[in-house]
C-alpha cells in the first residue's frame, strides 16, 4: 500500500513539500503520496491525529503550528525540546514522535551546499524566535568560535542562551554589535515576512562572507539588499534550507536519504 505523509500549516497553499517530496520520492523510488492539509486554528490536533489514524505515516508542519505540533508528540527529541517546536512529526508503533530539521537543514545548506564550514567562525544569529532556536543546537555542534544572539527583546534573548549553557553564546543589543567581527550573519528574525530591515547597520557585514536569509521566496529582502551593498560575497535564500530539511525528514521517515542538488536547483529563484 501506498504510504501517505502530508504537510499542515494554515495558510498552505504557497507550500512547495509535496513538490519537493514528491521529487524526492521519485528519484528514491519510494511508493508514497505526499499532500497538503490547510490547518484549522481550532482543530490542529484532531486533523493530525485524524490523518495518522486514517494511516498516515508522518506528517510535516508549518507556521503557525510548529510548537502545537511539539505539545501534541508523545516523544521529542532534544532539537525539538530546545526549539520548543517540531517542523517533522513520525507516526510508529503508536505513538507521536516530534523532530525539528530545521536547523539541521540550514547547517547542511551552509556547509555542504555553500561550503562555509562552520568549524571556528564568528556567527551572528539575528532573532530569538522559533527560527532562532531551531538553529542553535546543530550551529554549536558544528564548533564555531563564538555565536553571538542579537534580539531587539534582549531578555528573551538571554533566556535562550541560559537553556544553552555554552561559554562560546553571547546575547548582544543590536545597538553594541559596531565593531565586532562576524564571518556569517544570519537573518533568524521573522522581519523580512513584512519586508523590514532588522535594526543593523552594514558594518555587521565588514568581515563576512554569508549572509543567510531564512525567509525563502521573498527575493532580494532588505536584509540582503544591505549585505550586497556592504560587498558580502555570498547571499543565500532559505531554499536550500528548505530542501535539506525535507531531506532530513524524507530519510527519518523513509530511511533513504535523497539526492537534494537537483531539487535546490529547481526551486532556486535568482535574488535579482
Ligand atoms: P519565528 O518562529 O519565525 O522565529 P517568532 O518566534 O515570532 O518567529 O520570532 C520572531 C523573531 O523575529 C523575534 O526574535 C523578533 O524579535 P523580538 O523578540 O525582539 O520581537 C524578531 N523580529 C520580528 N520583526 C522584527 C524586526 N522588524 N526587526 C528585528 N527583529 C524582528
Amino acid at each position: 500500500m501506498t504510504d501517505r505523509y502530508s504537510v499542515i500549516g494554515h495558510p498552505i497553499n504557497h507550500t512547495k513539500s509535496p513538490l519537493i517530496h514528491g521529487l524526492f520520492a521519485e528519484v528514491s523510488q519510494q511508493d508514497l503520496e505526499y499532500g497538503a492539509i490547510e490547518g484549522g486554528l481550532d482543530g490542529f490536533e484532531a486533523q493530525v491525529l485524524g490523518f495518522r489514524d486514517a494511516g498516515g505515516r508522518g506528517m510535516n508542519i508549518t507556521a503557525p503550528f510548529k510548537l502545537r505540533a511539539f505539545e501534541l508528540a508523545d516523544a521529542r527529541s532534544e532539537r525539538a525540546t530546545l526549539a520548543k517546536a517540531s517542523n517533522a512529526l513520525k507516526f510508529e508503533h503508536g505513538k507521536v514522535y516530534a523532530e525539528n530539521f530545521d536547523g539541521i537543514g540550514l547547517l547542511r545548506d551552509i556547509e555542504h551546499n555553500l561550503q562555509v564550514p562552520l568549524a571556528g567562525r564568528k556567527v551572528l544569529v539575528l532573532g530569538a524566535g522559533g527560527a532562532a532556536r531551531g538553529a542553535l543546537l546543530p550551529f554549536l555542534a558544528a564548533g564555531p568560535a563564538h555565536l553571538v544572539i542579537a534580539n531587539r527583546d534582549l531578555a528573551k534573548a538571554r533566556t535562550l542562551a541560559a537553556e544553552v549553557t555554552d561559554p562560546r553564546v553571547q546575547v548582544c543589543a543590536y545597538d553594541a554589535l559596531g565593531g565586532q567581527d562576524f564571518d556569517l550573519v544570519i537573518n533568524a528574525t521573522s522581519a523580512s515576512l513584512v519586508g523590514e530591515l532588522p535594526p543593523i547597520g552594514p558594518e555587521v557585514f565588514d568581515h563576512a562572507l554569508l549572509a543567510y536569509e531564512l525567509a525563502y521566496g521573498k527575493g532580494l529582502t532588505p536584509f540582503l539588499r544591505l549585505a550586497r551593498e556592504s560587498g558580502v560575497a555570498q547571499l543565500a535564500d532559505g531554499v536550500g534550507m528548505l530542501v535539506e530539511q525535507a531531506a532530513e525528514a524524507f530519510e527519518w521517515w523513509r530511511g533513504v536519504r535523497p539526492e537534494t542538488r537537483p531539487v535546490i536547483d529547481r526551486l532556486t529563484v535568482p535574488l535579482d
